[in-house]
């Protein structure tokens, strides 16, 4: 952790992650008496003491989720989803890998633990600096050691799973059930420890398939002992927090292009009080409908007006004048190449939608649940 003194003395601590803090807010807040569970995301920068390297700051942002008060692996299931439904949202999905684990409850873990000591007793002296001092404060640690002769002793080491109390085994089983019923993959992989304390049962972590670095885009898990730990009553929990410059990176790596948050659908132009008339609850039916648009609405001639659409950069422009009113129609153009046609009037939302594809229309609406 990033630990200093302040000018006066007093030791200061910038957080390093956040699922510690949004349980200790979860208590002061007595957020126990709402409905249960409760589902919170952050998106918040983070502070951690280490080496900085590619793709490892010492201060980086993350994008959270975490749901207290809930113990059922339905949920487990739901939160993956949720984690790969925002990879693919984000155009990258394809370059991860689902890494899946149970570390069990801490019952377990200990008796594993002790085996492990068992195990690395008279080793040491093959173990890098970090791994041996880990030995001692989190043997679980040197599961998931990176250095050549850590992971030549890790390959030989017992296995997590012949230690998993019975409850913690069916648990996982029915989680692969879910996952299976929602068509996710996952490679089941019983060295995936997570480098945070808190975790119980459920591990996760999303890997680059394409490089053997193991760098994690993201990961999370269930730790149903925290909220006591913190001194709350028992509650079971789960979350997870992925590295926003890790998924910047990522999708400048695959090549998606990014949308730019006022790059607008349609223009719409119109000559004369009639079409305006026609032209006004236009605009308001395809803002809602979520096509984003924008309407000239003075008294400028039509080329004045298509000017104004080619520096918004309107991919299309709806047109009225008096003749399309009569005759029950708009004009729709294609901005860049020119061309256009009529659309009955009714129709021009539709035609529009079809244009720009129903997937881009922009579905922000305030207040309206993003998921569950
Ligand atoms: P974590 O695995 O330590 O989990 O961090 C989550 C993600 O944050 C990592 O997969 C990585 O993308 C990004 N990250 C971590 N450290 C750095 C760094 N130094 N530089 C750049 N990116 C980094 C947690 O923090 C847990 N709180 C996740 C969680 C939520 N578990 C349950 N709920």
């Amino acid at each position: 952790m990033y630990t200093f003194e302040d000018r006066k003395g007093r030791s200061l601590t910038l957080r390093p992650e956040g699922t510690a803090a949004i349980v200790r807010s979860y208590l002061q807040n007595n957020m126990a008496m709402l409905a249960q569970p409760v589902q919170l995301y952050y998106i918040e920068p983070f502070f951690r003491y280490n080496q900085p390297q590619k793709g490892r700051y010492r201060q980086f942002w993350q994008v959270g989720v975490e749901v207290i008060g809930e113990s059922d692996p339905a949920l487990d299931a739901q939160i993956i989803q949720l984690a790969l439904v925002i990879l693919k949202d984000l155009g990258i999905d394809k370059l991860f890998t689902l890494q899946l684990n149970s570390i069990g409850t801490p019952e377990s873990r200990k008796k594993y633990i002790a085996s492990l000591q068992d195990y690395y007793f008279g080793k040491e002296r093959h173990l890098c600096e970090n791994c041996q001092v880990r030995l001692g404060s989190n043997p679980l640690r040197l599961l998931d050691c990176k250095e050549e002769d850590c992971v030549t002793l890790a390959k030989l080491a017992p296995s997590f799973s012949e230690y998993l109390d019975p409850e913690s085994k069916e648990f996982h089983a029915d989680l692969k059930e879910f996952l299976d019923e929602l068509g996710i993959a996952y490679v089941e992989n019983p060295k995936l420890v997570r480098g945070l304390d808190y975790y119980s049962k459920t591990v996760f972590e999303f890997w680059d398939n394409t490089s053997d670095s193991q760098n994690a885009i993201g990961g999370g898990g269930r730790y149903d002992g925290l909220v006591e730990l913190l001194g709350g009553p028992s509650t079971p929990a789960i979350g997870f927090a992925m590295g926003v410059e890790r998924l910047i990176a990522n999708m400048k790596r695959a090549k998606v292009r990014v949308p730019h948050k006022d790059e607008l659908h349609v223009f719409v132009a119109q000559l004369g009080k009639e079409a305006k008339k026609k032209c006004l609850p236009l605009i308001m039916q395809m803002r809602e409908r979520g096509i984003k648009t924008v309407g000239a609405l003075g008294k400028g001639s039509m080329g004045a007006q298509l000017k104004i659409a080619d520096k918004f950069g309107a991919p299309w422009t709806i047109i009225m004048g008096l003749t399309e009113v009569r005759e029950g129609v708009a004009i729709v153009r294609n901005m860049k190449l020119g061309t256009q046609e009529k659309v009955k009037f009714p129709k021009v939302m539709d035609k529009i939608i079809e244009l720009i594809g129903e997937e881009n229309l922009d579905t922000y609406h305030p207040g309206e649940l993003l998921y569950g």
